[in-house]
């Protein structure tokens, strides 16, 4: 879910990524629905969305039975703790904080002296494996199962199925580390994970944590060449991987990626890898470099099963994560140890309100920051148990995740709004065949989610009977900023609804001013929050550009700026309506422009290209590339396929475009830059209704228009 959670399905894919084109241009999200557009509306088009947004008005209080159990019970009780949290962050962060054990305890809650880097828990020192294993072996929870994993094959009809007790994944914890710490991987080594969606995936991390090592979590589907980039940004000194995964029946290699990306780093001079660690998990065939790879079963033979975690000062570096911006290179969002935790503990435990009777589900990928917070560290941390699925959520059936919810009797279950429009199209018998009468919770996460969706999750999944959380974050906010509570907030198709404590977030104008309730604008965070990121690995200009410079001119240097566009109702409630800048949403993964148009201009056959999202019904935008070739194109169905294969290539399956569309030339400026929302329109369909006067031809139009689409 950045999307991440696992997108929709399509059939007889290679890859998990490749679902999200999929569908490519299938229908129209306007046509269907009456919800805003899901693409990012620049500002002058806000208004139009508004007035979608004001037709809903359903709303949904939660049963006063849910009420009556939940942590927060009523309206009152949490404007009160919200209050607390952003009038006396020291109180309340402060009391949040001593619910996870530290090995040192913390002498202040925030110094924000130096903002925007803002220090947590000061003199505190903790480790995130402790917090997410070893507080639990003191107590009944020792022997709990904490994970419950399904592969995805299902050989005579029986799924492969295991599960670990707190206890046991504390010992595989504790050994994965021993073989780390046994190949010189200490703390503050960066170490790329690359793996399947196996419990070795989670284990990975947690024994990084363990030894204070640095992880850096890479998604599957994307290609070894994005792979090889965020293994030099980072410095990697180790990748952990597997020999495959399965999907859709078939295997998807891994370890060969690695090999390419190793090789690629190397052609480049200094390659930083001295390890590579690998989970054998299909069998398949795989080259091997004896002084560097390791077989992670063969290691295990010899290591120890005690392993003292490392204490780590609060700001101590936890984990690096790449996620797009709109410039073209993936930024690698720093999050550091205390406030991390502290923030995914605290919103896992109010936003799924989780109990220890509770089976948690989040379909993300752990490659995402939703697999990171939802699917490791806060439901851990929070002595939960949780369901991890391999797989595809079409394989073999198409309801394998309600089979999978039946089977395990899920609770609380966590997805992306581009899987449940998968859901929509495959059909409600599937659905109704399972038994979802354990179901009592429901969340999403990735995009704004429509009405139409929203409507079908609550109604056929949910029985009519479950909260949805609509929750809204970002990688580099480490955690949900903005959500309902579940025994509290009358939900709403499509809408967030409310702040999460300690959250001061506004919707405001271009110069940071507060607009009035209903008004389209910017959405604004103003005060730090303890989960928030802590900067750009090796780029800190780049972090203050991007995030607090937008209101700096205008007196507020100290507002965030998330990128997104919002508005809030009169009641108090946010609408996300999607991202302002160059950043793509497709399938909930977030994508930019930039990166898309430097992996086209980057063959040989292109001079020039303009990427642009377009509403797409299942997986929310599509990508729509506007080329321009270097010579005559003899065959432009050859040409488009072969450039689709070249951006997965590149980048991953996931950010080939749907639609490339060869033209002679491009709408600029006269000063001459592209004009981004003239081909978003013409990529939609849509009317040109902006002002074409700064257009330096502006016959190009008519041309774009008619030709190329191929
Ligand atoms: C979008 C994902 C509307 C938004 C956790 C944000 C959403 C970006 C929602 C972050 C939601 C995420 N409603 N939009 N509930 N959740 N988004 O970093 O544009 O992968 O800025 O983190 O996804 O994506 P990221």
């Amino acid at each position: 879910m950045r999307g991440q959670l696992t997108p929709g399905a399509g059939a007889a894919q290679d890859n998990r990524a490749e679902l999200d084109d999929a569908y490519g241009c299938s229908f129209r999200i306007g046509a269907t629905h009456s919800c805003p557009p899901i693409h990012a509306p620049p500002p002058s088009r806000m208004s139009e969305s508004i007035e979608s947004v004001l037709a809903e008005d359903r709303s949904f209080p939660p049963s006063p039975s849910f009420s009556e159990a939940a942590r927060v019970k009523s309206r009152e009780q949490y404007q009160r703790m919200w209050e607390e949290s952003i009038h006396e962050p020291d109180v309340f962060w402060g009391r949040a904080a001593s619910e996870i054990p530290w090995l040192k305890p913390f002498d202040e809650v925030l110094d924000w002296s130096d903002a925007p880097f803002a220090r947590w828990f000061g003199g505190g020192q903790l480790n995130a494996s402790h917090v997410c294993l070893d507080q639990h072996l003191e107590t009944e929870r020792a022997d709990k199962v904490a994970l419950i994993f399904e592969g995805e094959p299902t050989p005579d009809g029986k799924p492969e199925i295991r599960k670990y007790t707190y206890r046991e994944l504390h010992r595989e914890v504790c050994r994965f580390a021993n073989v780390l710490k046994a190949r010189g991987i200490g703390k503050g080594t960066r170490v790329a994970i690359y793996m399947p969606m196996i419990p070795e995936a989670a284990m990975a991390m947690l024994a990084c944590a363990r030894i204070g090592a640095i992880h850096s979590v890479v998604f599957g589907g994307f290609s070894a060449s994005s792979l090889e980039d965020r293994i030099l940004d980072g410095g990697c000194e180790a990748v952990i991987t597997a020999d495959g995964g399965w999907r859709r029946g078939t295997v998807l290699p891994l370890k060969p990626a690695v090999d390419e990306a190793i090789v690629k780093c190397a052609a480049q001079g200094n390659c930083p890898v001295k390890t590579v660690l690998c989970v054998k998990r299909c069998g398949n065939d795989v080259a091997w470099e004896p002084r560097r790879d390791v077989w992670l079963h063969e290691a295990l033979e010899s290591v120890e099963e005690e392993c003292e975690p490392e204490p780590m000062e609060s700001e101590d570096v936890l984990f690096l994560l790449y996620t797009s911006g709109s410039t073209g290179k993936p930024k690698g969002i720093v999050h550091t140890t205390g406030g991390y935790m502290v923030g995914a503990y605290l919103s896992t435990r109010f936003v799924f309100d989780l109990r220890d009777d509770d089976i948690y589900w989040c379909t993300a990928d752990v490659g995402w920051i939703t697999g990171h917070t939802y699917i490791v560290y806060g439901p851990l941390a929070n002595g939960a148990t949780m369901v991890m699925y391999e797989g595809a959520p079409n394989a073999p059936h198409e309801g394998r995740f309600w089979e999978i919810c039946d089977r395990h009797k899920v609770s609380v279950f966590y997805t992306a709004p581009t899987a449940i429009r998968a859901f929509m199209k495959w059909g409600d018998s599937h659905v109704e065949k399972a038994d979802l009468s354990s179901l009592r919770l429901l969340g999403t996460v990735g995009e704004p989610i429509n009405p139409a969706a929203w409507i079908w999750y609550r109604d056929k999944v949910g029985g009519g009977r479950c909260p949805i959380v609509d929750t809204w974050w970002q990688t580099e906010t480490g955690g949900i900023m903005i959500s309902p509570l579940p025994g509290v907030s009358a939900t709403k198709p499509g809408s967030a609804t409310q702040p999460f404590f300690g959250v001061d977030a506004a919707i405001v104008d271009e110069r940071g001013k507060e607009l009035p309730d209903g008004r389209g604008g910017l959405l604004a965070i103003r005060k730090p929050w303890p989960s928030m990121l802590r900067g750009i690995w090796g780029d800190e200009e780049r972090f203050r550009a991007t995030y607090w410079s937008k209101w700096a001119a205008s007196g507020k240097p100290h507002y965030y700026f998330p990128g997104d566009g919002a508005r809030k109702d009169v009641e108090g409630n946010f609408w996300i309506m999607g991202r302002v800048d160059d950043v793509l949403n497709v399938s909930g993964h977030r994508l930019s422009t930039m990166e898309i148009e430097s992996a086209l201009v980057s063959h040989a056959s292109v001079v020039e290209a303009a990427v642009v999202p377009r509403p797409d019904d299942l997986t929310g935008e599509a990508i729509v590339a506007f080329v321009i070739p270097s010579g005559s194109v003899a065959d432009a169905q050859a040409t488009v396929e072969e450039l689709r294969e070249h951006v997965g290539v590149e980048i991953g399956k996931l950010a080939r475009p749907a639609e490339i569309r060869i033209t002679t030339r491009l709408p600029k400026t006269r000063s001459g830059k592209i004009m981004r929302r003239l081909l978003r329109a013409i990529a939609s369909g849509d009317d040109v209704v902006q002002d074409t006067t700064t257009l330096e031809d502006p016959t190009i139009l008519d041309e774009l228009r008619a030709g190329g689409k191929a």
